[in-house]
Formats: C-alpha cells, structure tokens, sequence
C-alpha cells in the first residue's frame, strides 16, 4: 500500500478528487496517510474531518522560518513513512529543507499548460491573455516556481467570453487528472502507458 501525502491551503477540491479516486479505484492500492494544512480557515480541513485523515495544521507566523516548519513536516513524512507529496492548491514554494530529503517524490497541479502563465493567478492571467487553448499541469518540484519536469498535461479550447466557464471546465478536468497521474506514478508504468 503506497502512502500519500496532500498538502493544501484552500477550498480542498482536489484532495477530495484523490479520495473519491481511492475509494473508486481510479487510484489503486493507495490511502492518504496526512493532510498538510498551512491555514487553519482552509475547507480542506472540513474534507479531510470527513475521511478521518491525520491533519497537520500549522500556521508559519508560529516558526521562526521556514526551515523550522518544514523540517516538522519532514519529520512527520518520515514517520508515516510518505511514498509521495502530492501539493493541491498549496500556496507555499517547498523550500530546500523539503527538497534535500523529497525532491522527485513532490507533484503539484498548475492550472494553466506550463511554462506559460505561472504563478497564483494562472486561469485568470490565461483568460485576460485571451488564450483559447486552456489546461492543466502536473509536474514534478523543483525549487522554481511551477517549473519542475512536466508529468501529464490536459488541454481544451474555449472560444466564450466568460471566465468562471474556463475556471469550472479547468476544475473538471484536474479532478480527472491529478487522481489518473497519481495512480500512473505510484504503479511506476512506463511514460508510453500515460493516456
Ligand atoms: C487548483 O486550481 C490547482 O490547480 C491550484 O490551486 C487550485 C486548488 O483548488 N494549484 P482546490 O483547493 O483543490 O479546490
């Protein structure tokens, strides 16, 4: 059985798409071992309460750096013996303290097809660009913003004129992907078998 790790700060979507994934076998022989949390407002808490999963809430103004907070966390991936961190709308850059001991064992989901349209507004800044060519991104962590090794991609072209269609087709199709990209890395299968 492989052990997840999520980490998020918000609305918590995305983590609850892994869940239902687990329990529907979209992800295979896989549970979620902890939910990192880094705001104690964040509904992701509400979910996890739900599924009864081990929740690591913290506030960063408690540490004296990030070093501090991240070396706790470590500790606690450790001891729950994590197989892979898979960040969903964490809005924190994983620090060196993370990297040195999880490099290549951290994915996060971006909501634009990276390299373009990086960082915390990505639909929002694809949307205002007038792209009609929209997607998502799973990619591996790299200490970069949103430009580690690209693990999947998903795309769809949008000609309308309203920005909260593109946020709700963008929604829709990173709850298919992240559950299908995360069953394809812990089976380790060869890149051609990704589809
Ligand atoms: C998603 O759009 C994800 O791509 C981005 O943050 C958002 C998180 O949404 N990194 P949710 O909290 O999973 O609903």
């Amino acid at each position: 059985m492989k052990k997840l790790a999520i980490f998020a700060s918000g609305n918590g979507s995305n983590y609850e798409a892994i869940e239902k994934a687990i329990l529907n076998g979209t992800i295979q022989n896989a549970c979620v071992s902890l939910v990192v949390v880094d705001n104690q407002d964040a509904f992701v808490i509400e979910r996890a309460k739900k599924y009864n999963r081990t929740t690591f809430i913290f506030n960063p103004k408690d540490y004296p750096n990030k070093e501090a907070y991240e070396k706790e966390i470590e500790n606690l991936l450790f001891k729950l013996d994590i197989n892979l961190v898979c960040l969903a709308g964490y809005m924190r850059i994983i620090g060196k303290t993370l990297l040195d001991k999880y490099e290549g064992k951290i994915i996060n989901i971006h909501p634009s097809l990276l390299p373009s349209f990086k960082g915390a507004h990505a639909i929002k800044d694809a949307f205002m660009y007038g792209v009609k060519v929209f997607g998502v991104t799973i990619h591996y962590v790299s200490s970069e913003l949103d430009s580690g090794k690209i693990i999947s991609q998903a795309s769809f072209s949008y000609y309308g004129h309203k920005l909260d269609e593109v946020e709700k087709k963008i929604h829709e199709i990173e709850h298919e992907l992240y559950p299908k990209t995360i069953n394809y890395l812990l089976g380790e299968k060869d890149n051609e078998s990704f589809n």
